[in-house]
């Protein structure tokens, strides 16, 4: 079937439901706990940073089975048309005996008053699962990050995680088959339409439909992975009275890596695109974006999301700046192309045109001349928002003249911005230590930030002139252009807390 259909389809565990009067906010975990009785998944902070309302989604995407932890707490219920959601109540086998992660967390002593012990399960399911990560420690850690615990302490949780990586294969393993050909089942190409008096929902299925559905609805609001937008609703209580969800529209799902640039599309969530990110922004295991969120908060939200959101402390935007990125807007069959910097205009105010959308973005790739580095300064390694963060791109001739400089900043201005003062200060000379010094008077000239609870504006401006210093320690003449340690990168951001 194409065409247009009324509802939305999807399972929970073995259960599919049918909805045909879903609010388009609803959050999962409400729909969850207050509608469905499934309780095992808890609220804590119901703003996607304590892990404690943890479920899988699963996918058949191609013929391939996707899982996914996720936020229950600011995805959507609307947004899992054609999912198989997995929650705590899911995970033992039909047999009854626990999930190797279960009995983990019980032969280490895992869970103690119990209220982290659901979410961190299901991270930990789901760790089992992922596939393109190495099994090991910093795997562990990565899983766990988006998680947190207030009694047990992580230790045996760690220790826990370790013996279920080790473990055999479980039930699931087994469902696999029954899983997709359920999943298949629901696929049926169709946009879905509902309306109702909690507002309308609009699914498209293709990125043609989407363009006309916005001409037709400019004050329509897309939705991508909701790890911004679910917090409008949860923390914010905004009323979104038409939503569209696009996270499932397989021309935006697109990453593709041509000659000359790799190209990002709208629904493309910062998990799926690390990898190749990594090879632009060639931090070991691209560091940075290893810092966006947690693992949770990567699967569902997007680069393009993160970009169209406009806030001035995303991490992606000075990245993506500096190494000379080019966004794709769409309007009805009206594409441009401009350079990612012109995209932020002001403060909350973006260069996107009523019924206008993101396509995607797409990253020149470096040549070997040219030196790519980032850092995110936050006051928690992990699961933290930037008070800055430094990008860098620098070209260099072989006599070590800086043949192109562009420097972007976040945390420094209400819009992600170059630093055209301190690109001038490095364009053209050679890079030592009097250049260094000139980039770093220019620095302080380029921005006057503002104080909040993250930083004081003494504070940015010093830790931006620094990662000037740090870029030259690391790729100076004498750096060698080695690669970073995390815990290098770790000393830049003055603390390092876990959790
Ligand atoms: C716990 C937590 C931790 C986080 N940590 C970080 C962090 O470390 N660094 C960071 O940068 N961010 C962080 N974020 C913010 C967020 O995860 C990112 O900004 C994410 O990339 C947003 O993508 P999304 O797909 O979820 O966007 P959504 O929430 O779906 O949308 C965000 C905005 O963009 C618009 N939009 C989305 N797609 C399009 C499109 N294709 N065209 C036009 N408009 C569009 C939406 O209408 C909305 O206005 C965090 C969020 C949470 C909840
Ligand atoms: S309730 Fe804390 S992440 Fe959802
Ligand atoms: S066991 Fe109590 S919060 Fe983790």
């Amino acid at each position: 079937m194409t065409g247009i259909r009324h509802d939305i389809r999807f399972y929970v565990g073995n259960e599919c439901h049918t909805l045909a009067d879903v609010s388009p906010t609803r959050t999962l975990l409400d729909w969850l706990r207050e509608d469905r009785g499934l309780t095992g998944t808890k609220e804590g902070c119901n703003e996607g940073d304590c892990g404690a309302c943890t479920v899988l989604v699963v996918r058949l995407e191609g013929e391939r089975l996707v899982w996914r932890a996720v936020n229950a707490c600011i995805q959507f219920v609307s947004m899992l048309d054609g999912a198989q959601v997995l929650t705590i109540e899911d995970i033992r086998a039909p047999d009854g005996t626990l999930h190797p992660v279960q009995q983990a967390m019980v032969d280490q002593h895992g869970s103690q008053c119990g209220f982290c012990t659901p979410g961190f399960v299901m991270s930990m399911v789901a760790g089992r699962k992922a596939d393109g990560l190495a099994q090991d420690e910093r795997h562990i850690d990565d899983m766990l990050a988006g998680n947190l615990c207030r009694c047990t302490g992580y230790a045996p949780i760690v220790r826990a995680m370790r013996q279920a990586m080790q473990a055999g294969p479980d039930h699931f393993d087994a469902m696999a088959q029954d899983m997709a050909e359920r999943l298949r089942g629901l696929r049926d190409g169709a946009d879905v339409e509902i309306s109702g008096p909690a507002g309308r929902l609009t699914i498209p299925a293709t990125a043609d439909a989407l363009a006309r559905i916005l001409v037709e609805n400019p004050d329509a609001r897309i939705v991508a992975g909701a790890t911004d937008v679910g917090l409008w609703v949860t923390k914010g209580l905004r009323v979104l009275p038409h939503l569209v969800p696009i996270g499932q529209i397989a021309e935006l799902r697109r990453i593709t890596r041509g000659q000359d640039a790799l190209y990002i599309g709208a629904a493309v969530t910062w998990q799926e695109a690390r990898a190749a990110l990594a090879e632009i922004l060639p931090q070991p295991d691209a560091e940075v974006i290893r810092r966006i969120g947690s693992v949770q908060v990567r699967n569902a939200g997007t680069v393009c999301g993160n970009i169209a959101n406009g806030s001035p402390i995303g991490d992606g935007p000075p990245m993506l700046i500096a190494a000379g990125a080019m966004l794709h807007l769409r309007r009805g069959d009206v594409r441009r192309t401009i350079a990612l910097e012109d995209f932020f205009v002001d403060y909350g105010k973006q260069d996107r045109a009523p019924g206008e959308f993101v396509e995607g973005v797409s990253i020149p790739l470096p040549d070997p001349q040219t030196v790519i580095r980032a850092w995110k300064i936050s006051k928690r390694f992990d699961q933290d928002i930037s008070a800055v963060l430094g990008a860098f791109s620098l070209t260099l001739a072989p006599d070590g003249t800086i043949t192109r400089a562009r420097v972007a900043f976040g945390g420094m201005a209400a819009t992600p911005r170059r630093a055209s003062r301190t690109e001038a200060a490095l364009e053209g000379h050679k890079w030592d230590e009097t250049t260094l010094e000139a980039a770093r008077q220019a620095i302080m000239e380029d921005f006057a930030p503002i104080t909040d609870m993250r930083a004081s504006d003494w504070y940015r401006r010093t830790v931006a002139a620094n990662l000037l210093t740090r870029l030259y320690a690391d790729c100076g003449p004498e750096g060698a252009r080695a690669p970073i340690s995390v815990n290098s990168a770790c000393t830049a951001a003055g603390e390092h807390a876990h959790g």
